[in-house]
């Protein structure tokens, strides 16, 4: 099913990822090519001390410059400015943000787009907390802290999806840049208020359940401050939503 006039520009925010990077690029092109729709892959790389760009470098060369679109910054700037910077690069009308440690499976995205086609969603959201979807590898602190900031969120601020904190979704790109425009977080807690705000613009939000892996290679970033900067954002949209 080639659909000429869509392309879809994916998002791949990353910090010390040499050893993910080659894989993951390389199962985007596989499932794009396969699926027959033109896409383009967008690194935002913030200065990875493990020469993650260099390897960036390697990869554009192999599939080409069009479809491997390096837009690095000088240092670690956090997640939620990586996307803005990255979306400001993207030339497609629909963007995929995932993750680049292989959390993110991206045999999941000819389901994402389908389902995006299927109801003509503003934004389909990957969902572990719904249908087949599950978290596979994470110790039980991590689980109670994704289960709790999901629940609090669901209570507080009613948001019509059931993943808020997962960071793996198709956005229109129109929609995608006003929701950017009116979100104030910078850090992982960017995720949860991008869909509370995409909820209160009366965004259609589909849904598609997907398996979180852990990943093998590699470190989270997620600290202890980002525990407490979700809580102060959270608290910031139920006093202002
Ligand atoms: N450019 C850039 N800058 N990339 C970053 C930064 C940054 O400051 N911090 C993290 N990344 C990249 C990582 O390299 C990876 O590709 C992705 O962002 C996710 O980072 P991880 O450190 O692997 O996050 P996680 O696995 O702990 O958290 C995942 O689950 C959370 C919720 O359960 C992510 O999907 C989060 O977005 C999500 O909120
Ligand atoms: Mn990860």
């Amino acid at each position: 099913m080639a659909e000429k006039k869509n392309k879809y520009s994916v998002l791949l925010p990353t910090y010390n990822e040499k050893d993910n990077l080659p894989l993951i690029v390389w199962l985007i092109v596989k499932y794009f090519t396969e699926s027959k729709y033109d896409f383009e892959i967008i690194v935002i790389d913030d200065g990875s001390p493990d020469g993650t760009l260099e390897v960036a470098k390697q990869l554009e060369k192999i599939y080409g410059k069009d479809k491997v679109v390096l837009r690095p910054r000088e240092k670690k700037l956090g997640l939620g400015t990586a996307y803005i910077h990255g979306m400001k690069h993207a030339t497609g009308n629909f963007i995929v943000i995932m993750d680049a440690d292989l959390s993110h499976h991206p045999k999941f995205i000819p389901e994402f787009i389908k389902k995006q086609k299927e109801g003509d969603y503003d934004v389909v959201s990957g969902t572990r907390y719904s249908g087949d979807g599950g978290v596979y590898g994470w110790d039980i602190k991590r689980k109670v802290v994704s289960r709790t900031a999901n629940y609090i969120t669901q209570i507080l601020l009613r948001p019509g999806a059931s993943d808020v904190t997962g960071s793996f979704r198709l956005y229109k790109k129109e929609i995608l840049e006003k929701l950017i425009n009116a979100c104030v977080s910078k850090g992982y807690v960017f995720q949860m208020e991008m869909i509370v705000r995409a909820t209160q613009f009366g965004c259609r939000i589909g849904e598609v359940p997907i398996s979180f892996v852990d990943r093998v290679y590699g470190t989270s970033k997620l600290g202890g401050s980002e525990i407490f900067y979700f809580l102060k954002g959270l608290l910031y949209l139920f006093a202002t939503t």
